[in-house]
């Protein structure tokens, strides 16, 4: 598929009074047309920095940014703004207009695009049914629970039939359960539309359960990108492995795990990260019939991504040096990732 959006070599640098600060460093990003790309990264890492180049908010300091094949950082004025139809974007808080109802919310790019009001109200309420708000037209925001309102947001960024949506956060304020029926929505869109979606986060379920992709930012720079299946069971980078460890890893078990580590200095401690068909193959009893080894099993969870499944067990083998080391051997045949856990490999 080709990309919609290309970045090459993006940099942004702010000047402040104590000095620049590069929030985006040397970026270079390819994102699919129809494809829901994730951007993961801690606070300050430069994820709003760099959505905000994509919109033409920002203008990189260096580099090139492409968005369906208008060059956003150099242009401006009109053909900025016409550019601009194609990209809408959701926030974290919103950004509704309070004294305006729902409706009048939607309807509001359209007003600035200057379409006639009888039109403009139509595609309002074709964006209400899309989004679910029937019977909410006319509430005003502040009646509204936070997932009300972010449906009023992406149905406001959808008025001018963007190609792209753009997501800051947009889940950030919500409880899980809205969460999840927020995301949910844009995995329609997305596959009703078409739309491309870009979106940013610091949690990694929202990667999990809605993107094709992720790219991992520190310090403005991408550390770590690739389909979401293959970055969750061959994480690279420190950073990578820990934001997979919040989907994986209950604090609990790092415990355990260092615990048997000084408990039992005979065999090892294991943990198999599978993907996708190995998830359900009976891979322990395949290990106890061939080798003659003890297993234990000390957790193990599987979880479901856009992709397909992914799972994490953490087993303890015991017996002769020999056969362990048979059995991992055996267990990396079958692609599984096979870590030997250590004290040093529990980063906290
Ligand atoms: N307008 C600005 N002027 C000066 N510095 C800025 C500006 N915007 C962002 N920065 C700095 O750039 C760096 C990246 O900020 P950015 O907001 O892009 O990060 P972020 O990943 O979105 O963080 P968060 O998760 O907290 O939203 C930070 O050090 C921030 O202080
Ligand atoms: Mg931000």
């Amino acid at each position: 598929m080709k990309p919609l959006i290309t970045l090459e070599h993006v940099t942004k640098v702010y000047p402040t009074g104590r000095g620049n600060v590069t929030a985006v460093n040397d970026v270079s990003l390819h994102i699919r047309e129809g494809e829901i790309f994730g951007i993961i990264g801690y606070s300050g890492a430069g994820k709003s920095s760099l959505i905000r180049l994509l919109n033409g908010l920002e203008k990189p300091t260096s580099g090139q940014v492409l968005v369906a094949g208008k060059d956003i950082g150099k242009i401006s004025g009109k053909e900025l703004r016409q550019a601009r139809q194609e990209i809408g974007m959701i926030f974290q808080h919103f950004n509704l207009l309070w004294s305006r109802t729902v409706r009048e919310n939607i309807a509001f790019p359209l007003e600035i695009a200057g379409v006639p009001k009888k039109e403009r109200l139509k595609r309002a309420d074709e964006l209400i049914q899309l989004v679910g708000l029937q019977g909410r037209e006319n509430a005003y925001p502040s009646q509204l629970s936070g997932g009300q309102k972010q449906r009023v947001g992406i149905a406001r960024a959808l008025a001018n039939n963007p190609k792209v949506l753009l997501c800051d956060e947009a889940t950030s304020a919500l409880d899980p359960q809205t969460t999840d029926s927020i995301l949910e929505l844009l995995v329609d869109i997305n596959k009703r539309l078409g739309l491309t979606i870009v979106l940013i986060t610091h949690e990694m379920h929202v990667i999990r359960k809605i993107c094709d992709r992720v790219a991992v930012m520190e310090n403005g720079k991408v550390v770590e990108e690739g389909e979401v299946l293959h970055v969750f069971q061959r994480p690279q980078q420190m950073i990578t492995k820990r934001f997979v460890q919040q989907i994986t890893e209950p604090e609990e078990t790092k415990e355990t795990i260092a615990h048997l580590l000084d408990q039992y200095p005979t065999g090892k401690v294991v943990q198999f990260a599978f993907a996708g068909s190995v998830t359900e193959r009976p891979l322990i009893a395949e290990l106890i019939r061939n080798f003659d080894v003890k297993i234990n099993i000390l957790q193990g969870k599987i979880s479901q991504t856009h992709q397909g499944s992914y799972g994490v067990l953490f087993v303890h083998i015991d017996g002769s040096h020999e056969e362990v080391a048979k059995a991992i051997d055996y267990v990396r045949q079958q692609q599984v990732v096979v870590e030997v856990m250590t004290h040093e490999s529990l980063i906290s």
